[in-house]
Parts: C-alpha cells; structure tokens; sequence
C-alpha cells in the first residue's frame, strides 16, 4: 500500500508509546503530526525523524487543541489516522497523601478529556478521509484497576467505555475505533517501576497493525488474557493486577 500521502496525528509522540508509533508511521512512508507540552522534547523528536511535523499542545485543553488541529487542517485537509496516546499516571495513596496539596483531577483531564479533545477537534478531519482510523491507548487498569493508582485506572475505564461507544457512532462514518490496552510498557514514565515490561516498539508495531486491520482491541502480552479471566475468575484475577 502505498502510504506516502496519509495522514497521521498523535498525540503524545515525544516519548515512550508514542515516539514508537511515531517512529513506525515514519518509517512507513505517512506525514506524521504530533504534539506534547515540553517543546525541548518535541524540538528533540523532529532533529531525530526529519519530516515529523511537531506542536507544542496541552491536549488537555480544547482550544489548543482545536489550534493544533486548524494548523494540521491547513497543511492536510484529511487525516487518515489520529492517535490519542497523550497521558501519564501519577500514584495517589488517598489513605496516606497530603490530599489538599495535591491536584487529584489531573489524569482525568490529561487522559480522559485529553483524549475526547483530541477526537472531537480533529473529526472534520477524519470524516474528510475516504476510511480512517482512531486509536486509543487506554490500559490494563481500565480493566481492573491498579492499587497503587485509582485515579489513573478510572481515568482509563472511561476510555475503554468512550472507546465502545465511539466504535458505534462512527461506523457509519467509516471510521474504524481500535483501543489499544497495554500491560506495564518499558518507557521513561515506568523507569521507577521494577516489573517485567514489553518494549514501546513491539507495542507500537502492534498497535499500528491492529488499528489499521481495524481491530476493535490490540490487548498485548498478558492483557490477552485478561478479559476472559475477569469472566472466569475475576476476584483472582483483580488481586493480581491490583497489584502490579
Ligand atoms: N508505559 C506503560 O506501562 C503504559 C501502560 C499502559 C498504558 N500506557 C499509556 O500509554 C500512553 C503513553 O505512556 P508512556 O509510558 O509512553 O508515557 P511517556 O513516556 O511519559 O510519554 C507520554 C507522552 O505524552 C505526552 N503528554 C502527556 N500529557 C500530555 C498532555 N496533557 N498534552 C500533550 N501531551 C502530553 C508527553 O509529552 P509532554 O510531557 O512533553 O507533554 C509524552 O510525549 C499514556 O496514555 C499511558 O497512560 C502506558
């Protein structure tokens, strides 16, 4: 196929996931489009893959990224895949943080409306291509969230719901929605974090695949398994993500 003329936009390219799937749409032949908050970070990506188009945009906020998505409109009036990869975790123990110190909300609107920013703001876009692609990266903890972080895993099973929802509303539009439900990936925001990890590349690599296959979900390493053993043993299987 020849992919020299699609479009791309992804939201957090400027590390880890993202910089994997901005890696691979680049080296597929696709205009890629990307955007984080840390301009250094950006400015860092674009030297390393010449061509990627970069944007310093806070998804979190709607008119930046209705700004971003007037800047890619004006330059590729489709966009045959948008990737909304942007968010972080931070680890909340309610029981035990100085909760009035802290902004507890902040990965619902990095994640959660980050996410649905993303998506509203550049439909125009994607209803303009002739098939297009959504991905989603959502989490293993919007199945069955982690212990260690409640409001990341909430912010995550809103996205697995939005991800459903989506995939009905846009079928008629030709517009296929793939939610992409990663276990623990080995990225500079796990570094701290001494688990067994899969690699951003081989994630990226089957991401990309599933979502351009159409895929409702690319589930990788032992998240493949974990929807069917929520069915059939879900306390075991909740106690052991919990933990992770
Ligand atoms: N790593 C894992 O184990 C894992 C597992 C499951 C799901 N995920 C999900 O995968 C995605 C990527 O995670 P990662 O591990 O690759 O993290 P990462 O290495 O920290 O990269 C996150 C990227 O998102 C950008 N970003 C974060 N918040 C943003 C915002 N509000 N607006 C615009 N850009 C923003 C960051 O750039 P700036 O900081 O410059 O904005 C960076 O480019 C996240 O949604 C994460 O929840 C990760």
């Amino acid at each position: 196929m020849n992919l020299s003329n699609r479009t791309a936009v992804v939201s957090g390219g400027s590390s880890g996931i993202g910089k994997a799937i901005v890696s691979r749409l680049h080296a597929q032949g696709w205009s890629v489009y990307t955007c984080g908050r840390d301009a250094t970070k950006l400015a860092a990506l674009a030297r390393e893959l010449p061509g990627v188009t970069t944007a310093v945009c806070d998804v979190s906020d709607r008119l930046a990224v209705r700004a971003f998505a007037s800047a890619v409109a004006a330059a590729a009036p489709s966009v045959d895949f948008v990737v909304s990869n942007a968010g972080g975790l931070c680890e909340i123990d309610f029981t035990r943080s100085d909760l009035a110190g802290l902004d507890l909300s902040a990965e619902l609107r990095n994640n959660t409306e980050g996410a649905i920013n993303l998506i509203a703001e550049f439909l125009p876009g994607l209803r303009a291509a002739s098939r297009a692609s959504v991905l989603i990266v959502s989490s293993g903890y919007g199945l069955a969230p982690a212990t260690r972080a409640p409001v990341y895993s909430a912010s995550k099973a809103a996205l697995h719901s939005l991800s459903k929802s989506l995939r009905r509303q846009f079928a008629p539009l030709g517009i296929a929605v793939t939610e992409l439900i990663p276990p623990v990936v080995d990225t500079p925001a796990t570094a701290h974090h001494k688990v067994p990890k899969l690699s951003a590349e081989k994630v990226a690599a089957q991401a990309v695949d599933g979502a351009l296959k159409g895929l409702e979900e690319v589930r990788p390493g032992a998240v493949r398994f974990l929807p069917m053993l929520l069915r059939l043993a879900p306390r075991m299987a909740e106690r052991v993500v919990a933990k992770t």
